[in-house]
């Protein structure tokens, strides 16, 4: 038996086109898995990122924006079927002085991370339970959940809040075979830490220091994390956070 065939999942993938989520995406189909991503970006500029194959259809979508997602999931079932798991993985990062943080950004950030994957996760269990499919909802949080990181505040705090959502809907679901687990990352020379590495000094020194295993974690040991995950392998999982982070929040930072 292979323990981490997918072939009977149907997996909904926020922010997908992503520098991580591409790299995600990638592996589960390899997994046998049908796969619906969905990302802000316009179709034509994902064909380029994406691999082209049978089971992997593109959803153009605000993931917080309510009306668009039900739709969304109108079409992923039309497509592919209704998803039995869906990853609320999109987000966004900004980093600025708690003290000169602007609030416009502070509202950018608390939507795309928050909004974006309670809007998907209440869709997706709206849907479960209409049909009982005892779904698994995934969320993609941080290491930075539970330790502060200069100048990113507001990130960590919707990091925090995504682990709370994840303990709430594994605890108000359970008894409907709903099921909710979180991946937490760690420093990943991809996307949004790799922007900051490359141009802020002090944030490339101070995260050289952060990661005991010593080196930027790569996207495919998160990809693992979320075969791992997704698979029947981890079907008594429900209200855990899979920390993938090389140790990072083992430290005190400084
Ligand atoms: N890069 C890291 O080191 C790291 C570490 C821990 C956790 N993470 C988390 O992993 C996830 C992906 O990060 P990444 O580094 O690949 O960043 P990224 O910016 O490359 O990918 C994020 C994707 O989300 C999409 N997106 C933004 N707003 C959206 C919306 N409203 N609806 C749908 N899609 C939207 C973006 O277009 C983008 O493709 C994020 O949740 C991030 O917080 C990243």
């Amino acid at each position: 038996m292979n323990t981490l065939d997918l072939s009977d999942k149907i997996i909904l993938i926020t922010g997908g086109a992503g520098a991580i989520g591409q790299v995600i995406v990638r592996r589960l189909l390899e997994h046998g898995a049908a796969v619906a991503v969905n990302d802000v970006l316009p179709k034509e500029e994902v064909k380029a990122i994406l691999p082209q194959s049978e089971r992997l259809r593109y959803f153009q979508a605000d993931a917080a924006h309510a009306e668009s997602v039900a739709a969304m999931f109108d079409a992923v079932e039309s497509a592919l079927g209704l998803p039995n798991v869906a990853c609320c993985h999109a987000g966004m990062v900004a980093a600025h002085p708690v003290t000169a943080y602007p609030l416009s950004e502070y509202d950018k950030l608390m939507e795309v991370n928050v909004r974006a994957a309670f809007v998907v996760a209440q869709e997706a269990a709206r849907r479960w339970i209409a049909r009982s499919v005892a779904g698994h909802l995934i969320f993609t949080t941080s290491w930075v959940q539970d330790v502060p990181w200069p100048e990113i505040t507001p990130y960590t705090m919707s990091k925090s809040a995504m682990k709370a959502m994840m303990r709430g809907f594994a605890r108000e679901l359970a008894d409907k075979g709903i099921r909710a687990n979180a991946i937490a990352p760690g420093i990943v020379g991809v996307g949004l830490a790799k922007r900051q590495w490359d141009t802020d000094p002090s944030y490339r020194a101070r995260a050289a220091k952060a990661i005991p295993l010593g080196y930027l974690q790569t996207p495919e040991s998160v990809a693992d994390a979320f075969v791992f995950l997704c698979s029947d392998m981890a079907s008594y999982m429900t209200g855990a956070t899979l920390l993938v982070d090389g140790g990072c929040s083992l430290y005190p930072m400084d």
